[in-house]
């Protein structure tokens, strides 16, 4: 029997296949502010989503939308410059389509980076956090629907989405570099707007650290699909209603430019190490 999400899945991948230069072994997701750190590898192909018919393309001004190859400190992996988000209006089984192609690539380790807000009072803006586990029952599932035998069972177990292996290296690869990185949980809801002083205090109490409007519909497909999953949330400002400024695009991406930095570092050098796992 045919599923419509599988077979775009598969058609996706059947037009794309034959300029895949390589097996990506990890795939990195560059989100808000960050889509810069592709220009600085040595690329080695690129695929623009706008070439691949029925691909979603991103709306949402400082996304980029490309399939960047290279290699990260010998390390085979492939980009994505700008992702799609569910308030962009796309149904969730597009959002996750990239997640589910760079599966298909090859791809065993998903790398998810996000601009966020910190709900936590212990953050700052310019904090990184290391994703620990997320909260997704604000959007709907990418599971939704008849299940996608090809990729993973109906009822995945979600224990341990962020894999404790590459949180090690991750944690163990900031200590090394003198970054300072906080670990927690991220709690992802539909945007666009941000949220209302009474939703940040809601994502506290439920046990968020960050809230964005991304990422965790993506771990949750890449769950299904058995990858191995590790994130990094740029914490570019303090949720509505913590601080008396009002908040806006502008000063998200101008506090992730500024993370860029450092965070490349960190990417770069946690990646070398997940070659050898
Ligand atoms: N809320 C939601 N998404 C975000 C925020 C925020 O405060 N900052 C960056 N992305």
């Amino acid at each position: 029997m045919t599923n419509p999400v599988y077979d775009k899945l598969r058609n996706c991948y059947d037009s794309i296949k034959d300029e895949i230069p390589f097996e990506p072994k990890v795939a990195l997701v560059l989100g808000s502010g960050l889509g810069d750190y592709a220009e600085q590898l040595e690329i080695q192909g690129t695929i623009d989503y706008r070439d691949i018919e029925g691909f979603p393309v991103s709306t949402v001004p400082g996304h980029k939308g490309r399939f960047v190859f290279a290699r990260i400190n010998g390390v085979p992996a492939v980009l994505m410059q700008g992702r799609v988000h569910y308030y962009e209006g796309y149904p969730m089984s597009d959002v996750v389509l990239p997640a589910r192609l760079m599966k298909l690539m090859g791809a065993k380790i998903l790398f998810l980076t996000n601009a966020a807000g910190g709900v936590n009072y212990d953050y700052g803006a310019g904090d990184f956090m290391l994703i620990k586990d997320q909260i997704s029952c604000f959007v709907p599932s990418p599971l939704i629907g008849p299940n996608l035998e090809e990729l993973g069972p109906r009822f995945p177990d979600m224990s341990h989405i962020y894999d404790e292996d590459l949180r090690d290296i991750i944690r163990s690869t900031a200590l090394e570099l003198g970054i300072r990185i906080q670990e927690g949980v991220y709690v992802q809801l539909t945007g666009p707007a941000y949220e209302s002083p009474y939703e940040v205090k809601m994502c506290r109490i439920l046990g968020g650290d960050a809230v964005g409007m991304s990422t965790a519909c993506e771990a949750v497909a890449a769950n299904h699909m058995g990858m191995k999953i590790c994130g990094i949330s740029c914490i570019s400002n303090l949720a509505c209603g913590m601080t008396d400024a009002p908040l806006s695009h502008q000063e998200v991406q101008e506090a992730s430019d500024k993370m860029a930095p450092l965070f490349k570092k960190l990417v770069s050098e946690s990646i070398k190490k997940m070659g050898s796992i």
